[in-house]
């Protein structure tokens, strides 16, 4: 017998505020037709004011929690992957963890931009192969529109607010690629990439800072990386593009999705497309499509998923899981 990481319970939380491509035309030289023809979005969500991303994290963690008929108390761990905490610390996950009203286990936030659901979901498989924890909730939350220049039509139109959440608990499968759970994880990071995709504040300017990105730049790198480390996640669980019931991929542009899905010869119909409705919600995207997915009745009990994100760092990465 093996020990693997399998889902409980998925959830996910959208702030009312919806935002259609229309209403950049006012203030900015754009179009719904530019928006739509290169990045496939038509609108998405901005959290309100005062809503801050741990508000839209425990929504999800809620929704997740139920899907997965478990309480706070039945959790040891939390990671929020998030690049847009409410403070620079404490993190988002204590925060999440207190209005939970979970006094036990541990929290701790993951900070790898848009690949950050990837890298936690890594993480919290980790503590569970190694014994730490039993059952960790994952989950990825941004208020993005937060870190916008209202005045970069290059950038201000692609991004959105949400969160969306798993529960991840130890079970024991039979140890072959056939189990239900986590069967193999790739990550990945090249610090030289750091000035095409960065946000421009922090403790060297005393601000929070405004997103500034090289769009084709990153496009190029994001065509090229995505299938290469869904292929190598694929290959370290001995299984092969034929057998993805579904890819779910970060959302960023559904160029990127399609020229991966091409790259590994996926029909489109095996993909998970949320891009349109939520924009690029960064580290919360992939959590946001596998709710969405599952609620939609396209993920279902048994199907093999390929989830892969790239952002700033660069960083990339992809997880192989059985639903
Ligand atoms: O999640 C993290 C990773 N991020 C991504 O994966 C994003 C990756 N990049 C992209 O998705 C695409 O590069 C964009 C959607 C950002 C841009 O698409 P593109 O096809 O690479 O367009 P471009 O940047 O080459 O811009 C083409 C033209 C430019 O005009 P000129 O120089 O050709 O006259 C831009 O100024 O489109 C112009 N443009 C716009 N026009 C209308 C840029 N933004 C806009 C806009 N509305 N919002």
């Amino acid at each position: 017998m093996t020990k693997r990481a399998t889902v409980k319970g998925v959830g996910h939380y959208l702030p009312d505020r919806v935002v259609p491509n229309a209403e950049f035309e006012a203030i900015i030289d754009t179009s719904d037709e530019w928006i739509r023809s290169r990045s496939g979005i038509e609108r998405r969500h901005f959290a309100a004011e005062g809503q801050m991303t741990s508000d839209l994290a425990i929504r999800a963690a809620q929704a997740a929690l139920a899907d997965a008929g478990l309480q706070a108390g039945d959790i040891d761990a939390i990671i929020v992957a998030t690049s847009t905490p409410d403070l620079t610390f404490p993190s988002v996950a204590t925060m999440v963890q207190a209005g939970l009203g979970m006094t036990s286990g541990f929290a701790f936030d993951v900070q790898a931009v848009c690949a950050g659901f990837v890298f936690a979901l890594t993480n919290a498989n980790a503590l569970i192969l190694s014994g730490q924890a039993t059952r960790v909730l994952v989950i990825g939350a941004e208020t993005f529109s937060r870190l916008m220049n209202w005045k970069d039509r290059g950038t201000c139109v692609l991004f959105g607010d949400g969160a969306g959440a798993l529960v991840l608990e130890a079970s024991e499968e039979s140890g072959t690629n056939a189990d239900r759970g986590i069967l193999s994880t790739d990550l990945h990071s090249d610090g030289r990439f750091r000035d095409i995709l960065y946000v421009n504040g922090g403790t060297s300017t005393g601000t929070t800072g405004h997103l500034v990105m090289e769009g084709k730049e990153v496009f190029r790198h994001a065509i090229e990386k995505l299938a290469e480390t869904a292929h190598s996640a694929l290959e370290k669980a001995g299984l092969s593009p034929e057998d993805v019931d579904w890819i779910v991929p970060h959302q960023a542009n559904i160029r990127i999705i399609e020229g991966t899905a091409k790259r590994m010869q996926v029909p489109m119909d095996r993909v998970i497309v949320t891009v349109q409705d939520h924009g690029n919600t960064s580290a919360a995207s992939i959590p946001l499509a596998l709710s969405v997915g599952k609620a939609r009745g396209q993920i279902k009990p048994g199907d093999l998923l390929v989830t892969e994100a790239i952002g700033g760092g660069l960083a990339w990465g992809s997880v192989v899981l059985r639903w």
